[in-house]
């Protein structure tokens, strides 16, 4: 066993005198609800999207659940008769939190579903205030807390789920200050200006600052957790680290969006048959939901509507299928949209059915997996327009099931998801018109444009499924704890050193790094004229060094043509990727994408025309692969223009094009990108299985860059050079120079040493 490799373990499951570090989940519901049936408990699987994620995960990786069964307290019952009996092969132990009948009534559906869910959601409409079930909060939080105290160590790593339990931490912290704690947010967290209107918003955010790691859907739910931080306590906050201080300790607050096991509905989807395209049968348009207003059901009923009475051909043609998962039953809001749900259907179905056909199936149950996949594989069409939502697993389990890739997926640009899945058909859900016509357009889209869409979104959620949320989220919540000890430190430290301590630990867990580096404006400073982009004679030492360290990949990625880039590091035995991902060669590796050939013709007439623009400063770069047109040297009022006629030309002649820092590229309109290139060089290079071997870290400064930060989102790391940007990496550095510092630690395999 290498250095390394004991190393990982030593973080992953030990500690520093040897024993165990157990994950210790706790939720309000545990992933089952018991059910009293005479004397004995029978349990049932759990709604809603975190037991649907957290299941899968923790089953795999095992540990500590904690949690509420779902029934009220039962004088008869001790808490150990509400979970199933454990069983050998069980890799999961179970701790039940029994509630009283008013502590459900106030906690549960009072505070958190009546005020806590809607202000979250933005339905401020809907929010109720009221001290007294904010009182029970308060008290049911403290005996989770007590709980999870006594079932925990301070070698355990504790991770607390959503909006029911903010108050957690809080109490736990006073139970055992030196516990390591990360929450994770399944719904939206809201902007100031909504949570401000909470009276005990300042409590919750207390709550929340005492964790080491809190972790949202999106960073634009974390950046608004920022601002409330900062806003409502008074906390000094560092966005570009990602990190509040708050009464003398560091808390990150990160986006981790969750996911799916794709593989799992991969392969239950591949059991199931599928009729034929050309079937006679009615085409199916497929929602799936808890019955919850935030899903917009009723809107999405008015759409459909809408649709038939728009498109009157469809009649007999396509049926709706509307799954709703009942949901929250004893809540006054949720029995209300029962009652107008079940309204609008049979309306709907009383205009339009005809012979044997009715424009609306209406399923009100809760469907188990292997149903739930045939459903998804019989839609040709996957509706899913929730008004607002943390995530949405429904649309990537869609994406997943879509093993043909003939679905087409049209989703709510108010879901988490939509972030992530941008292949997709996008609708506002209160558009009723966008979301007819989005919905004729799924209907007549052409199968190639499907098929492209459905691929490009299965290898979206294929890459960051549930398992490498959970692996990223774990790794990220323990090296915030373990540098929370150094708080001030951290504080008076520059951006490489900040960058250097979250990538330490991190780089550490894992035996080989594979780094990758952008060559303009991340290893030299953007200039002119390309040619005058020379490595600094430091950057290029310190490349020769890092090749030379044991366990370490180094890999220049570039748009320039494979043959530039190689000259102007001129180191040979390091990995070059040119022409933006189309052209890779090094030790084991020679590659050129093999529909290059089939768009040279059109590159090089291209090329042809563009030389005959006349515009002082304007000059073009043949790259082979691909063509570039510089207008740095352009002066600054015809630089637009410039651009927008070469741009026209590259379009004329079928090209994709991108624009860069003052150069406009075109290229082969395939989907192949910087990000596809990293991922082949890994699979390459350490095969498919690279993630539980190589940590994967890309270091880019331009637009074409996001690429690769996107691919490796949940698998690698990725930092962002320059100024503060609207980008997909995790971190930031200012400028080159604090790259090849940067450099010089990673070069020296110093990230090595053993950290515990
Ligand atoms: N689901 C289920 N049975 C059903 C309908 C839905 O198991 O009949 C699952 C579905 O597979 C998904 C989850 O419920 O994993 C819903 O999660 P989502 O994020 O879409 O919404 P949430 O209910 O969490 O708001
Ligand atoms: C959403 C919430 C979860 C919740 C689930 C089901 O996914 O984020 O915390 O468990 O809905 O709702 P329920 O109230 O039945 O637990």
């Amino acid at each position: 066993m290498g250095a390394k490799t004991a190393n990982r373990r030593s973080i992953a499951e030990r500690r520093d005198d040897g024993e165990a570090s157990r994950l210790v989940v706790v939720s309000n519901r545990l992933p089952f609800t018991s059910v009293r049936r005479g004397d004995r408990f029978r349990f049932k699987r759990s709604p809603g999207g975190l037991v649907a994620a957290l299941d899968p995960a923790l089953s795999r990786r095992g540990g500590v659940w904690i949690g509420w069964p779902g029934a009220e307290m039962d004088e008869a019952a001790s808490a150990a008769e509400m979970v199933p009996p454990p069983r050998r092969s069980d890799k999961v132990r179970y701790r039940a939190v029994p509630l009283s009948r008013r502590e459900v009534a106030l906690y549960y559906e009072a505070f958190s579903n009546r005020t806590l869910w809607p202000l979250f959601h933005y339905f401020l409409a809907r929010t109720e205030i009221d001290s007294a079930s904010w009182e029970v909060y308060e008290r049911v939080n403290e005996r989770f807390a007590a709980a999870t105290a006594e079932e925990s160590t301070d070698r355990d790593l504790v991770w607390v789920q959503d909006y029911q339990l903010m108050r957690l931490p809080r109490y736990l912290r006073r139970m055992a200050p030196h516990r390591r704690v990360a929450f994770f947010l399944h719904i939206p967290f809201p902007s100031f200006e909504v949570l401000r209107v909470l009276p005990w918003a300042r409590h919750l955010m207390r709550g929340l600052l005492d964790c080491d790691l809190v972790g949202c859907q999106s960073q634009e739910h974390a950046d608004h957790l920022l601002s409330c931080a900062e806003q409502m306590l008074g906390a000094s906050v560092n966005r570009s680290e990602g990190v509040a201080y708050f009464e003398g300790r560091p808390t990150a607050v990160q986006a981790h969006p969750i996911s799916i096991d794709f593989d799992m509905f991969d392969r239950a989807a591949a059991k199931v048959g599928v009729p034929p395209e050309d079937d006679d049968r009615p085409i199916e348009i497929l929602s799936v939901d808890r019955l919850d207003y935030t899903k917009g059901i009723p809107e999405r009923l008015r759409a459909v509507e809408a649709f038939f009475d728009r498109y009157p051909e469809y009649r007999g043609r396509v049926v709706f299928v509307q799954l709703c998962v009942p949901s929250r039953t004893a809540v006054p809001e949720y029995k209300e949209l029962k009652r107008q749900v079940d309204e609008a259907v049979g309306s709907i179905n009383g205009r339009f059915s005809d012979r044997g056909w009715a424009p609306i199936r209406y399923l009100y149950r809760s469907f188990n997996q292997d149903e739930l996949v045939s459903l998804y594989r019989s839609a040709r069409v996957g509706l899913i327009n929730p008004l607002r939502d943390g995530m949405n697993l429904v649309a990537k389990e869609y994406v997943a099931a879509q093993i043909e890739g003939r679905g087409v997926l049209i989703l709510s640009e108010m879901a988490g998801a939509a972030e992530e899945l941008k292949e997709a058909v996008q609708v506002n859900p209160y558009d009723v018109d966008q979301v007819v016509s989005a919905i004729h357009r799924a209907l007549v889209m052409p199968e190639a444009e499907r098929r492209s869409r459905m691929l490009a979104l299965r290898h979206r959620v294929s890459v960051a499924d549930v398992q490498s949320w959970v692996e990223r989220f774990v790794s990220c919540a323990e090296a915030a704890a373990d540098a929370g000890g150094a708080a001030a430190a951290r504080r008076a430290a520059g951006p490489v050193d900040a960058v250097r301590r979250r990538l330490q630990p991190w780089l550490a867990a894992r035996p080989t790094t594979a780094l990758f580096f952008d060559y303009d404006g991340t290893l030299t400073p953007i200039v002119s004229r390309p040619e005058n982009a020379v490595l600094s004679a430091t950057a290029r030492r310190l490349l020769r060094r890092a090749l030379r360290t044991r366990n370490l990949d180094i890999v220049i990625v570039s748009g320039r043509s494979l043959a530039d880039v190689r000259n102007m590091v001129g180191i040979p035995g390091l990995t070059y990727v040119g022409n933006h991902g189309f052209e890779i060669e090094g030790p084991g590796i020679e590659f050129r994408h093999e529909a290059l050939r089939q768009y040279q013709g059109a590159v090089e007439m291209a090329a042809a025309e563009l030389a005959t623009i006349r515009v002082k400063g304007l000059w073009v770069e043949r790259k082979g692969a691909t063509v570039a047109v510089h207008v740095r040297e352009v002066e600054d009022g015809a630089r637009r223009p410039a651009e927008r006629r070469a741009a026209s030309v590259l379009r004329r002649h079928n090209l994709r094009v991108t624009t860069g820092k003052a150069v406009v590229e075109g290229r082969p309109p395939i989907d192949w990108n910087k990000g596809y290139a990293v991922l082949h060089v890994l699979a390459l290079r350490h095969g498919v299985d690279w993630v539980s071997r190589v940590r994967a870290l890309y270091v880019g400064d331009d637009v074409t860059d996001e690429d690769a930060f996107r691919s490796l989102r949940g698998l690698g790391r990725s930092i962002r050079v320059g100024p503060a940007t609207q980008t997909e990496a995790d971190m930031a550095l200012p400028n080159t120079a604090a790259v090849i510092e940067l450099l010089g630690w990673l070069a020296s395999g110093a990230f090595e040493v053993d950290r515990v």
